[in-house]
């Protein structure tokens, strides 16, 4: 701000961002002062609140670019950290992005460079956001109230360091869809009534319920999920910082638990039952995490689990889009990679068509495990129940969170459950994309293997109409990556 400070009021711009997490306002104006021609020390970014506030609605008007001004360049790598960093608490963010931008209008491949002090800075802005999230998802808790109706209700007290509530509401909806809860910070409220999502004003530690009967429930939950062969204690003290505790009710158990570690451990690896309680921040560790899953039948069938696959960064030529289908067939169990069978020659056959790449694609599955009945020497396909589904969204939901992709093509209502934790109709959903949280979206078509069971005119028909939504992919990615 200091810059800004020494310049005369005339000469530089102010960009009054409606909330401290708007990274939407701040790259529609960054993208007209690019193009205009702004340079970055003409400008203040000021937040509501913030301590650039006493500029607020000061400076010029902004300029608008003329309608043939050249596009403003940002790779994909830029606006995946962008959109985190904006979420940050630092004053500066959103003027490091506009540098950021700025310089990689003449310098394209900036985002490569690891010494550079402003690509160092967002990439450090970018994992301390993605941490506080991880906080959120991992200590969130929720004390039962009684409403004035006599409704019972949820209520959480979460202290974030930076303004993460609003990017992480998606979440906490999929995850806890029926029932009413509220989810207080200092930062602001997010209210859910098992249909819609209010946001509010920020609160404060008083307004949320103290102990209540619901923490015996996540005393026993945590007891029972609490993995002691993953327990370290230094790390885990640095993962739970001592700030979280007072919320958690499941904190007391732990020297309980600590001291009763080893010998759990013991008897879980006998009985093969391994658990994974924090979500995985590698695909490396989801891999190794499905293979010892055994939270539904299907992961004790004789099969092993199968991984996604594919890019997952634009570095190694990630497109943007993840490709998600039902759960592995027999000949993906035995190669241990997903569509490799007969669903997924026919797939690749209708993405060389459609103009997409499978080596730019991440495929994957949203059941881990082949589900089958055996016939004799044959292994017959079962779908998976809704439960299992449901049961294993956890893991689709973890790649997501780590390949990031712009869009999604769910195959197959399995699939589609997978993704939104709810049943559509294939016929229903299809053509038109469903927006989803993070800024990414959901294409929903049929599953290959439902065209493989078809023929005649219902079979060149179904296939029409699946070149048609990948086709409409296609389209939609090349504008998303424009
Ligand atoms: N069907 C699927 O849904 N996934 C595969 O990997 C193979 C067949």
């Amino acid at each position: 701000m200091s810059a800004q400070r020494q310049i005369e009021p005339s000469a530089y711009y102010v960009v009054d961002l409606e909330r401290p997490d708007d990274f939407d306002l701040w790259r529609e104006r960054a993208r007209a002062l690019v193009q205009c021609g702004i340079a970055p020390d003409r400008i203040a970014w000021v937040e509501p609140g913030g301590s650039g506030d006493l500029f607020a609605g000061q400076g010029r008007s902004l300029p608008v670019p003329e309608d043939d001004t050249r596009p403003v360049r940002a790779n994909r790598r830029f606006v995946q950290l962008a959109k985190n960093a904006a979420l940050h608490s630092d004053p500066q963010r959103f003027a490091l992005l506009y540098r950021l931008l700025w310089r990689l209008q003449s310098n394209p491949r900036i985002m490569e460079d690891k010494t550079d002090d402003d690509v160092r800075r967002v990439e450090e802005l970018d994992k301390n956001v993605r941490r506080d999230s991880h906080k959120m998802h991992a200590f969130v808790r929720f004390r039962e109230i009684e409403d004035a109706d006599g409704e019972m209700h949820y209520v959480a007290w979460f202290e974030p360091d930076h303004h993460i509530v609003r990017a992480n509401a998606g979440f906490f909806m999929r995850r806890f869809a029926n029932i009413r809860w509220s989810i207080l910070t200092p930062r602001g409220t997010l209210h859910w009534d098992g249909e819609t999502m209010r946001e509010g004003p920020p609160a404060q530690r008083s307004d949320a319920p103290q102990g209540d009967p619901v923490e015996d429930l996540w005393r026993s939950y945590y007891a029972s999920i609490f993995n002691p062969a993953r327990l370290k204690v230094g790390s885990m003290l640095s993962e739970m910082p001592k700030k979280y505790w007072k919320n958690m009710p499941e904190a007391a158990l732990i020297p309980e638990l600590i001291a009763g570690a080893q010998s759990r451990e013991a008897r879980m690896v006998e009985a093969g039952t391994l658990e994974f309680e924090d979500r995985p921040e590698t695909l490396d560790a989801i891999d190794k995490a499905i293979h010892a899953c055994r939270k539904c039948p299907i992961g004790s069938l004789d099969n092993r689990a199968v991984m996604g696959e594919g890019p997952h960064d634009a570095s190694q030529g990630f497109s943007g889009l993840m490709i998600v289908g039902e759960q592995p067939g027999d000949q993906e169990d035995e190669a241990g990679r997903p569509f490799v069978g007969p669903a997924g020659q026919l797939l690749d056959r209708h993405l060389e068509r459609a103009g997409i790449d499978r080596a730019s694609v991440y495929v994957t599955n949203t059941v881990k495990h082949f589900k089958y009945v055996q016939r004799g020497k044959r292994r017959l396909h079962q779908s998976p129940t809704a439960k299992e589904i449901d049961t294993c969204r956890w893991w689709i939901e973890s790649e997501r969170a780590i390949v990031q992709p712009k869009l999604i093509l769910a195959m197959g209502a399995s699939a589609a459950r997978g993704i939104l934790g709810k049943t559509v109709s294939i016929s229903k959903a299809r053509g038109e994309p469903i927006a989803l949280d993070e800024g990414s979206e959901l294409w929903i078509t049929a599953h290959p293997s439902y065209l493989l069971r078809l023929d005649g005119e219902a079979a060149e028909k179904q296939a029409r109409l699946f070149d048609a939504d990948l086709a409409a992919v296609r389209e939609r990615l090349a504008e998303l990556a424009s």
